[in-house]
């Protein structure tokens, strides 16, 4: 991900996201440009309001006839409508292709998130990806609803307010011009203080969903380890950092808008002291000290608007840059170019001389070698951190190897597509994810083509319909996120009849019958020798029991495979093997 070192690069970088979001822009191009004639007829008649009403006050002064104020109403009402019908379409233009452009990039973002490799999300906290998705593209939202439009709109007020202004009368239009130094320094300071506010602010917000979205999932731990008030103190001080930044950003706008707003009053005060003596004198009639004292109110209106406006988009800016750099963070397994399609993958496994480390330099496997023939039972055993379920990920490839090649059926699976390569694999891992939605969601995970009949053929195979027929609306039980209201055993059997009911070739399986209570041990006992039959199976399990009749057991140390064989030739050998086989059942004796 990128980080910014120096201010060039940084300003650079904002350039860059400016000119992508314009380009998001592209296909309303249209829109926008009927959206910036619709303001400039807005701008005009904005101007054109207090004119009339100036004349009006100057004819009534001159002839005193009633009929000047009938007509001028009528006149203004039909501006006002007007006014009022091109406002409505500006802004129902805007706000559609607004949250068109939004809808999109959301939807990007998530495609591409969706498309990036597990080394990307080892690394990245679920609570960042959270705000980059919804609130920093809510951020994206002000910008083109409101931001690059209004931005148009208050130039063009301020250029025709002034232009008006400066035709009537040069002496008072430069009178009322006079304070315009201090309100552009002003501004420049406002800006500078805001855009660190909002910076921060962001950030602040960003720390407090990756707390939230860790601290909520992991709750449990938590709260068996009675750190309640610790993560609460924790809690309170991202939150309280988050409230201080929200109430500085306040501040900066609180001082920030009174103090134009005092300088416009200084400068009608002015312009009205002046303007009063020039109409006594006969040199401005009052009708255009009236246009003169509604401009200054509505010039000042736009500079105020201008100076947050850009600090806006500063904000929206910096959350661009956020998501383009997600949206530039390259998968690391790539999907070949011209996949080869394999009609039908038997699962053949074959790793030769496969070197693997997960952050490029510090090699978990190292020259590792096998093969596994279609329909073989193969087990991995070992310590803790020898490497095991790292083989398991690569064979999906779910993180790319540095040396050495990984094929499947003779073809290198990094010539395979991902879709083809991974739906040939039923992998189990050890805490089984369940999805908010029903039984017969999760066993079918969306995929089509498998039907009603097929989920409960499989749940009936593994055994696991006897505790899905129990419940009481069957296959249609509503699961809650994560199944937390079923048992470690029943979340297990549906993750079996998942990875049945979408006949795989080859079947991956890291410690599933771990933590099984000695009650549905046998039915997962049974459910797997069945799930097994006629599948490559490649296993990892800690308790050798389970594994003693696998065609090949190999024993990973350290990333290599120290020993292989079928139990008894292990057992004969002496070795690593016998040595862990025997701790195990002096344990089991012990305990
Ligand atoms: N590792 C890593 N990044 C990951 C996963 C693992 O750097 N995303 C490292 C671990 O620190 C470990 C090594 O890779 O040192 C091997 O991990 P693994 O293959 O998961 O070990 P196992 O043999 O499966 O260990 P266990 O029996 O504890 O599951
Ligand atoms: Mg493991």
């Amino acid at each position: 991900m990128k980080n910014f070192t120096d201010d060039s690069t940084e300003s650079e970088y904002r350039g860059n996201a400016l000119r992508k979001l314009l380009a998001y822009m592209k296909p309303y191009l249209g829109w926008f440009f009927l959206c910036l004639i619709l303001i400039l007829a807005l701008t005009g008649l904005d101007l054109y309001r207090p004119m009339l009403i100036g004349d009006a006050i100057d004819l009534f002064e001159a002839e005193g006839n009633y009929d000047v104020i009938v007509d001028t109403a009528i006149k203004y009402s039909v501006v006002l409508a007007l006014g009022f019908v091109f406002n409505i379409t500006q802004a129902w233009i805007l706000q559609k292709t607004g949250q068109k452009i939004i809808f999109t990039i959301r939807r990007e973002l998530y495609l591409h998130i969706q498309s990036l490799s597990s080394r990307f999300f080892d690394l990245t906290p679920v609570g960042k990806l959270v705000t980059r998705v919804t609130n920093d593209v809510e951020a994206l939202s002000e910008m083109y609803s409101g931001i690059l439009v209004r931005l148009f709109r208050n130039i063009v007020k301020i250029l025709g307010l002034a232009g008006v202004m400066l035709f009537l009368d040069r002496k008072l239009a430069l009178i009322s011009f006079a304070l315009l130094p201090l309100v552009a320094a002003l501004t420049v300071l406002f800006r500078r203080i805001a855009r660190e506010t909002y910076r921060l602010s962001r950030t602040r917000l960003t720390d407090l969903n990756t707390f939230l979205s860790e601290n909520i999932s992991g709750m449990r731990i938590i709260q068996i380890f009675g750190r309640e008030k610790r993560k609460f103190q924790e809690f309170d001080d991202r939150s309280g950092k988050l409230y201080r930044a929200y109430y500085k950003e306040m501040m900066v706008f609180a001082i920030f808008r009174p103090l134009i707003y005092l300088l416009s009053v200084l400068s009608l005060m002015v312009v009205l002291g002046v303007g009063s003596r020039e109409v006594l004198g006969g040199s401005i009639s009052i009708g255009v000290l009236y246009i003169f004292a509604q401009y200054i109110q509505s010039f000042f209106d736009p500079i105020q608007e201008l100076a947050e406006q850009f600090s806006t988009l500063q904000s929206s800016l910096a959350s661009a840059e956020k998501i383009f750099a997600i949206l530039e963070e390259e998968p690391q397994v790539r999907e070949p170019e011209n996949p080869v399609i394999l009609p039908r993958i038997l699962g053949r496994i074959e790793f030769s001389h496969v070197w693997f480390a997960y952050d490029g330099e510090n090699y978990v496997l190292r020259d590792v070698s096998f093969v596994i023939e279609p329909g073989q039972k193969v087990a991995f055993v070992g310590a803790t951190g020898a490497g095991k379920t790292s083989i398991l990920n690569l064979i999906g490839r779910y993180y790319d190897i540095q040396r050495g090649t990984i094929t499947i059926d003779g073809t290198d699976i990094r010539l395979l597509s991902k879709k083809q390569l991974r739906s040939a694999i039923g992998q189990m891992q050890q805490d089984v994810f369940i999805f908010q939605g029903t039984i017969e969601s999760n066993i079918r995970l969306y995929n089509e083509s498998i039907t009603r009949e097929d989920v409960k053929q499989a749940a009936e195979y593994v055994n696991a319909s006897r505790f899905i027929e129990k419940l009481p609306r069957g296959y249609e039980e509503p699961v809650s996120e994560r199944g937390a209201t079923f048992s470690a055993g029943e979340r297990q059997l549906l993750s079996f009849a998942r990875t049945l009911a979408h006949k795989p070739a080859i079947l991956v399986m890291d410690e599933a019958t771990a933590n099984i209570d000695t009650e549905t041990e046998l039915l997962i006992q049974e459910a797997l020798q069945k799930l097994m039959e006629g599948r490559t199976t490649i296993m990892v399990a800690h308790r050798l029991s389970t594994i003693q009749h696998a065609d090949c057991i190999m024993v990973m140390h350290k990333g290599k495979i120290r020993e292989r064989g079928t139990h008894q030739e292990l057992l004969a050998r002496n070795g690593i093997y016998k040595k862990l086989y025997e701790l195990q059942i002096h344990h089991d004796v012990t305990a």
